[in-house]
C-alpha cells in the first residue's frame, strides 16, 4: 500500500494467472490448453474447442457427443425474447443489438444469478453457446426485413447458424460445406486470446460476481471498439477508401506513416505479438482458398496483400515490429461468405464466445480471486473552498 505502479493500458500488469491460452508474441505462437493452433485448425472443430477451452481437456466421443446434444437442445430463443428486437431501430448496428440481447438473457435465466451455483453455472454455459449464434442472426435478419427462422437442430451449429442467417421460411437452404467449414475454421482460431480488452472486462465485470451474461455482454461491448474486435470491419472501410482512391497503397502507406489524422493501417499491430500473427497466417491461406472455391476473385484481395507486402518492407513498420494481425484478412472471406461489414464483429463475437465463458469460470473458481479494482494517480486539483455560485 501507499506504492502504486502507474502502468496505463496495462503493458505490464498482470493481473490474474491464467491456465487457458498461451502465447509468445516473440515468436508468433499461439495454443489453447497447450495445443498449437495450427493443429487446432487443422484437425478439430469448433464445438471440440469450446469444450477444451473450457473444461481444459479434449472431450472423449461421449463427451463430446453429451456437449452438442446440450448446446443442439437450447438453440432457441423464448418467444418473448424476439420481441425484444421490435424495439431496435431497423439500422441499428448489430454489435450492440447483441449485447442488448446477451444481456437481456439475465432476465430469462434468473437462475443464472448465482455465480457459484455449479449446476447453473454449467446451464448458462450451455445456453450461451446456443442461443447467442440465434440471437446474432436474428439481429441479421431484423436488419434487412427477413423473417426470423426457428433454429433447425438436425444441423450442427455453425450450419444451422447460416441457414437461420441466410435462409428463408418457405424455402429449403442449402449449405454449402466449404463456407461451413471455413466460418468453422474462423470460429476456432477466434476463440481465445488470453487477457484481451473483452476478455478482461469479461473478467472485470465478472469479478464483482456479476453472472455470465452480464459480463459477456460487457465483454461484447468492449469488442466492439475499432482497435479490438471493431478492426475486421474497419480493415474492409480502409480496404474500400484504398479502391475507391485509385488503388494507391504507397500513398495510403505514406499517410499512415505521417500519421495523418490518426489514420492507422487497420488490421495491423498487436499489442502481445511483435511477430506474424499466426492466426492471420493461417486466415491468409484460407482467404486465398475459399475465395478460389466459391470462384470469386476480389480487388480487395489483391489490395490487402499488396498493402501487406509494401508495410512489412517499410522501415517504419518493421522498427515497431508491425505485422498483420487476426483482422487483417478475415473481413475479405466473411464478404465471400455473403456477410455484411457490419455483421464481421458479431461474427468475432461468436468465435470469442468460449474464451469468455473460460475465462469468467475459471476466475469464480480462482482462490485468488478479488474484485477488478484498478488505482490511479491523481492529477487534480488540491483541496479548494466551495465557491457559491453567485460569487463564481
Ligand atoms: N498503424 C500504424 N501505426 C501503428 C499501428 C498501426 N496499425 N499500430 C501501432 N502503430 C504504431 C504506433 O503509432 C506507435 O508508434 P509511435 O511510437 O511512433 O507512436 C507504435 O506503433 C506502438 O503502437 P501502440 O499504439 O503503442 O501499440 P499498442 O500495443 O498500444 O496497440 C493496437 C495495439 C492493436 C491497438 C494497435 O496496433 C492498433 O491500433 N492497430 C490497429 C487496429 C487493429 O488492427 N486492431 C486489432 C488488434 S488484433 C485483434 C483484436 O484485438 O481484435
Amino acid at each position: 500500500t501507499g506504492y502504486i505502479t502507474y502502468d496505463p493500458g496495462f503493458v505490464n500488469t498482470g493481473a490474474t494467472s491464467s491456465a487457458i491460452t498461451y502465447i509468445d508474441g516473440d515468436a508468433g505462437i499461439l495454443r489453447y490448453r497447450g495445443y498449437p493452433i495450427e493443429q487446432l485448425a487443422e484437425h478439430s472443430n469448433f464445438i471440440e474447442v469450446s469444450y477444451l477451452l473450457i473444461y481444459g481437456e479434449l472431450p472423449t466421443q461421449t463427451q463430446l457427443a453429451d456437449f452438442t446434444e446440450r448446446i443442439e437442445r437450447h438453440t432457441l430463443l423464448h418467444e418473448d425474447l424476439k420481441r425484444f428486437f421490435d424495439g431496435f431501430p431497423r439500422d441499428a448496428h448489430p454489435m450492440p443489438v447483441l449485447s442488448s440481447a446477451v444481456s437481456a438473457l439475465s432476465t430469462f435465466y434468473q437462475d443464472s444469478l448465482n455465480p457459484f451455483d455449479e449446476p447453473s453455472v454449467e446451464l448458462s454455459t450451455v445456453r450461451m453457446l446456443a442461443k447467442v449464434p440465434t440471437l446474432a442472426a436474428y439481429a441479421y435478419k431484423k436488419s434487412i426485413g427477413q423473417p426470423f427462422l426457428y433454429p433447425d437442430n438436425s444441423l450442427s451449429l455453425v450450419e444451422n447458424f447460416l441457414r437461420m442467417t441466410f435462409g428463408l421460411p418457405a424455402e429449403p437452404y442449402e449449405i454449402d460445406p466449404d463456407i461451413a467449414k471455413a466460418l468453422d475454421l474462423l470460429f476456432i482460431l477466434h476463440a481465445d486470446h488470453e487477457q484481451n480488452c473483452s476478455t478482461s472486462t469479461v473478467r472485470l465485470v465478472g469479478s464483482s460476481e456479476a453472472n455470465l451474461f452480464a459480463s459477456v455482454s460487457a465483454g461484447i461491448n468492449a469488442l466492439f471498439g475499432p482497435l479490438h474486435g471493431g478492426a475486421n470491419a474497419a480493415v474492409l472501410d480502409m480496404l474500400e477508401d484504398i479502391r475507391a482512391d485509385g488503388g494507391d497503397v504507397a500513398r495510403f502507406v505514406t499517410k499512415v506513416k505521417n500519421k495523418e489524422a490518426g489514420v492507422r493501417l487497420m488490421g495491423f499491430g498487436h499489442r502481445v505479438y511483435k511477430n506474424y500473427d499466426p492466426r492471420a497466417k493461417i486466415i491468409k491461406k484460407t482467404a486465398d482458398e475459399i475465395l478460389g472455391r466459391l470462384g470469386k476473385s476480389d480487388e480487395l484481395l489483391d489490395i490487402a496483400k499488396k498493402l501487406e507486402e509494401t508495410a512489412l518492407s517499410d522501415d517504419y513498420f518493421v522498427q515497431r515490429k508491425l505485422y498483420p494481425n487476426v483482422d487483417f484478412y478475415t473481413g475479405l472471406i466473411y464478404r465471400a461468405l455473403g456477410f455484411p461489414t457490419e455483421y464481421f464483429t458479431v461474427l468475432f463475437a461468436l468465435g470469442r464466445l468460449p474464451g469468455w465463458i473460460a475465462h469468467w469460470r475459471e476466475m469464480m473458481l480462482d482462490p485468488a480471486r478479488k474484485i477488478g479494482r484498478p488505482r490511479q494517480v491523481y492529477t487534480g486539483a488540491p483541496e479548494r473552498e466551495y465557491l457559491e455560485i453567485e460569487k463564481r
